[in-house]
Formats: structure tokens, C-alpha cells, sequence
């Protein structure tokens, strides 16, 4: 792998954490485009602080790196509450929740990040803690087991998921509020990186911005790393100022091209189109041609790929798309897309909720 590699993952990284800590929007009003949300978040913060109760558990769901942990902060924040932090994958006993859950402070916000992995003890545990602010702590094993009841200050839980078609029903259905976050159109990611810019101090001009945000793949984590490096470009090889002809350079350098595709994006389509004339192909076979588990080309590439309308799963392999030929510089074969072959669907406005 090259050090390049990742600059386009919506994951977080260990270098981003500390770079996203700076630009993190902080209230309701910092956070960008999502109006939908943000607009039914505001009406349920703003109606339970009238109140004087904690609002409904909320659960927001969605890609990873468009803002569901920057929104579980903001909750806090709004509501002017405390805020514990943990996920899914951490809670390993239900005994760790309990004593997350028994030391909240009244109007709490807990935050649970990837809840779709909390192991199921633990699960049926929140439950009740969930509906009526108590927990059962089991003491003791066997026949001579006590269950004990201990009371939890009302509290809310912001749960964070990838995946939230993973999510059991009882899970789902003891959420008042679910948010679904979508992709960001370019104009919202080049607002975005203005902000970000502002705040980091760094010259951009909005031919730089527009640039970035096209190749951004519609999430602000990507967007706000590109920037980053390409704010180094711009300070070691130029005057400081990202703009449109630093912005492409600096993006040449690190392998990220037009529409965001990383070296392995490329390589994933260029061993489908030269090697097995666009497809189909299997998945295994492919992600030997390019040298990776098939894991990472399934879960690493392909989600972008095929939202970008490059790529296409099918019953019988992977087959790349005419778009994917035209990306490439290549003439598809002859024939092999007929006049009513789907056109490439459009990047930002595709439906991509898990089932
Ligand atoms: N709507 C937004 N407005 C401004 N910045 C955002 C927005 N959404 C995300 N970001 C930025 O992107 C980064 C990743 O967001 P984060 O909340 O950690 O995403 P997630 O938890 O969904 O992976 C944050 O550091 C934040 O700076
Ligand atoms: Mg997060």
C-alpha cells in the first residue's frame, strides 16, 4: 500500500481525529446542509428544554464520515448537558452498562456509536433503562441469581450506526427520533470547506473549494482531509493560497482523481474493463487482478464504485459500466452497451439506505 491510500475513506483515521476536533461544527446553527434533520432535530431540542424533560432517544443513521458523531454533540450541547461516550463494539457485558447507565447524571446524553454491535445482553439491558429508566443487575449465577432493580436518571440516547438495517425491532422501535444523514451535494461540501478553511486559517478561493468538493465522493470527513493535504501542497510548492490550479496539482500528487477514485478505485475498474472486457466477473477473481482480499474490494471500493454509477453487482459478477469505459479514456466494445443501457445514475441523489 502507498502512503496515499485512504485519503478518499470515509473512515476515520487516527491522524483525522485531532484535525476533525478543530473544524467540528459545535452547535445546530455550524452545522451544514442536512435541513431536514436539522431542522426536526432543532424542533425536538427546542420542545423538550420548554419542557424541562430529556427529549426522545435518538438514533441517526447513516454513511460513515457525514456527522452523526459531530450531531450526537451537538444534542449535547444544544440541550446544555452532560455527554458519555462509548459504542457498541466497547460494551462487552451488560455489567459495563449497567455502571455506564447507573452514574448518568439526570438529563445526561449517552452516545452510543456503531450501536448495531452492542452484544445482545447488553441490549436487552438498555431496553428497559431505555423505557422506563431502570436497569435489572443480575448478581450472582445459577439458581441462587438475584436480580436486582436500580434506577436510571432520565436520560437521552443518541445511538450512531452504519448499518442500521442490522438493528433488531425492539432496538429500532425504542427510538422517538431517527435520522437518516444522505450524501452532500458539491455546493454544500464547497460551503463546507470555505468554513473549514476559516477556521484553519488557509487562503481558498472558490474555484479551489469547487474543486475539492468534486472530489470529495459527498462527505464531509473526505472533504475536510483533502483540504488538509492539499493546504500542504499549496504552502511547500506554491503561495499558500488553494486554488484551482494547486488544488488539481496537489490531487495528482496523492492519486485522487475527478470524481474522488483513489489508485485502488482505478485499479479495481481498469483489471474490469482490459482484463475481463468490462465483465462479468466474480469477486474473487477481481480482487486477485488487483492484488487485495476480496473483502476490501467489496467494502473498501465497490460501495463508491457503484454509487458513482462505475460499477454494477449483478447475479452473474461484477460488470463495469459505460461511464466506467468513459472514465477510463476507453471506447466500450461495439455493442456491448445498447441504446437503452441504463445511464449512469447521478452521484448524490441515489437512495443509499440499507434495506
Ligand atoms: N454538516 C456538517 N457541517 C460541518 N462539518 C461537518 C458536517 N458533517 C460532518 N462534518 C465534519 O466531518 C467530520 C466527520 O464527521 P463525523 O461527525 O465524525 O461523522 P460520522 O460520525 O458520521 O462518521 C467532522 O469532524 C466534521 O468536521
Ligand atoms: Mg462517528
Amino acid at each position: 500500500m502507498s502512503e496515499t491510500d485512504g485519503l478518499v475513506s470515509a473512515y476515520v483515521s487516527d491522524a483525522d481525529r485531532d484535525a476533525e476536533a478543530t473544524v467540528r461544527p459545535r452547535r445546530l446553527a455550524e452545522f451544514i446542509a442536512q435541513d431536514r434533520v436539522r431542522d426536526q432535530l432543532d424542533l425536538l431540542l427546542q420542545g423538550a428544554m420548554r419542557r424541562g424533560s430529556p427529549p426522545d432517544h435518538i438514533l441517526l443513521s447513516g454513511p460513515p464520515g457525514l456527522g452523526k458523531t459531530s450531531l450526537a454533540n451537538i444534542v449535547a450541547a444544544e440541550l446544555g448537558a452532560g455527554i458519555r461516550v462509548t459504542s457498541g463494539p466497547a460494551i462487552e457485558r451488560s455489567g459495563d452498562l449497567a455502571a455506564i447507565l447507573t452514574s448518568l447524571a439526570e438529563g445526561d446524553v449517552l452516545f452510543i456509536d456503531e450501536i448495531h454491535r452492542i452484544a445482545r445482553p447488553a441490549e436487552e439491558l438498555l431496553y428497559s433503562a431505555m423505557e422506563d429508566f431502570r436497569v435489572d443487575v443480575v448478581v450472582g449465577k445459577g439458581p441462587g441469581a438475584t436480580a436486582i432493580p436500580l434506577d436510571v436518571e432520565p436520560f437521552t440516547l443518541v445511538g450512531a450506526t452504519t448499518r442500521s438495517g442490522l438493528l433488531t425491532g425492539p432496538m429500532r422501535d425504542r427510538f422517538g427520533f431517527v435520522a437518516h444523514l444522505d450524501f452532500y451535494a458539491p455546493a454544500d461540501l464547497e460551503t463546507l470547506l470555505h468554513r473549514s478553511a476559516r477556521i484553519l486559517g488557509v487562503p481558498i478561493t472558490p474555484e479551489g473549494a469547487i474543486e475539492i468538493a468534486g472530489r470529495s465522493r459527498g462527505t464531509p470527513r473526505i472533504a475536510n482531509r483533502l483540504l488538509r493535504r492539499v493546504r500542504d501542497y499549496a504552502e511547500v510548492r506554491a503561495d499558500g493560497v488553494v486554488d484551482l490550479d494547486t488544488a488539481r496539482s496537489a490531487l495528482i500528487v496523492y492519486d485522487v482523481d475527478a470524481l474522488g477514485l483513489d489508485r485502488l478505485d482505478r485499479a479495481v475498474l481498469t483489471a474490469l474493463v482490459d482484463s475481463f472486457r468490462g465483465g462479468p466477473v466474480g469477486l474473487s477473481t477481481l480482487a486477485v487482478a488487483v492484488g487485495e482480499q476480496p473483502d476490501t474490494v467489496e467494502e473498501v471500493c465497490e460501495p463508491f464504485l457503484v454509487r458513482a454509477g462505475l460499477l454494477a453487482r449483478t447475479p452473474r459478477g461484477r460488470v463495469a459500466t459505460e461511464a466506467a469505459w468513459h472514465h477510463l479514456g476507453r471506447t466500450p466494445p461495439n455493442g456491448i452497451f445498447g441504446a437503452d443501457s441504463p445511464a449512469a445514475p447521478d452521484l448524490f441523489s441515489l437512495d443509499t439506505d440499507q434495506p
